[in-house]
């Protein structure tokens, strides 16, 4: 299966996006944690994508297509694969149609903007696997440690409160247009569409879009 999460920075895309890889064996592709590793490896593509991520703003199609494009290519998206932050723009959306590549379901997770800001500022990651955590609402079993592999947890650079409007309104810009676009495509390869409210507990969440995907 191919599937698209949608949703605002702070929506609960990664969160969600653990259950349903697991459930259908399928991997994650979060261009977020792809560009991440990068700066991290301090690369060509990092030191050029830092200053825009740490900006709010998004880093260009090109860049992003191309990264996607191999990253399907690998043997593990064979039976498919869930995109996690990507596409987040038009041109990001028409290359994968360019290429054939057909989405079976489209996931836009909705949570209101203050609501976001409040979740982003109890946000803690673990870099390596891309598991999250929020102090309040789902925190980790010991303190600023990963449940896993008991290794620390960090906080992201992009979660400031003014870059995290930034984020918002970038999404509600480029981003959201995105469900409209899925929503009025027809024929055989036009995916299915589902609108799930994000407020309620990671539980309550990852059932109804268990349910959206009858899995
Ligand atoms: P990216 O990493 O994709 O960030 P984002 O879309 O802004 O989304 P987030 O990762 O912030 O949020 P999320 O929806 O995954 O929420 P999470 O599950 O963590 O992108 C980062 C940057 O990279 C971009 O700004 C851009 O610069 C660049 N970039 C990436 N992809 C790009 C692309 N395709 N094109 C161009 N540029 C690109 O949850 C958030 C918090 O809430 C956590 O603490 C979590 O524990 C908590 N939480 C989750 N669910 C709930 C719940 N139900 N109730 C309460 N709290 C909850
Ligand atoms: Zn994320």
């Amino acid at each position: 299966m191919r599937l698209i999460l949608l949703g605002a920075p702070g929506a609960g895309k990664g969160t969600q996006a653990k259950f349903i890889t697991e459930r259908l064996d399928i991997p994650q592709i979060s261009t977020g944690d792809m560009l991440r590793a990068a700066v991290k490896a301090q690369s060509e593509l990092g030191l050029a994508a830092k200053e825009v991520m740490d900006s709010g703003g998004l880093v260009s199609d090109d860049i992003i297509i191309g990264l996607v494009k191999e990253r399907i290519k690998q043997p593990d998206c064979e039976n498919g694969f869930l995109f996690d932050g990507f596409p987040r723009t038009i041109p990001q959306a028409q290359a994968m149609i360019d290429v054939g590549v057909h989405i079976d379901h489209v996931i836009e997770i909705v949570v209101d903007d203050e609501e976001i800001v409040s979740r982003l500022s109890g946000r803690w990651v673990h870099p390596a696997s891309g598991r999250v955590y929020h102090m309040k609402h789902n925190p980790p079993q010991n303190d600023c440690v990963d449940d896993e592999t008991g290794e620390p947890l960090v906080q992201r650079d992009d979660d400031r409160e003014e870059t995290v409007r930034k984020r918002l309104q970038v999404y509600h810009q480029q981003t959201r247009p995105l469900v409209e676009f899925y929503r009025s495509m027809t024929g055989s390869d036009a995916p299915r569409s589902h609108r799930i409210e994000g407020v309620g507990s990671v539980d309550d969440i990852r059932r109804k879009v268990f349910a959206a995907l009858g899995v």
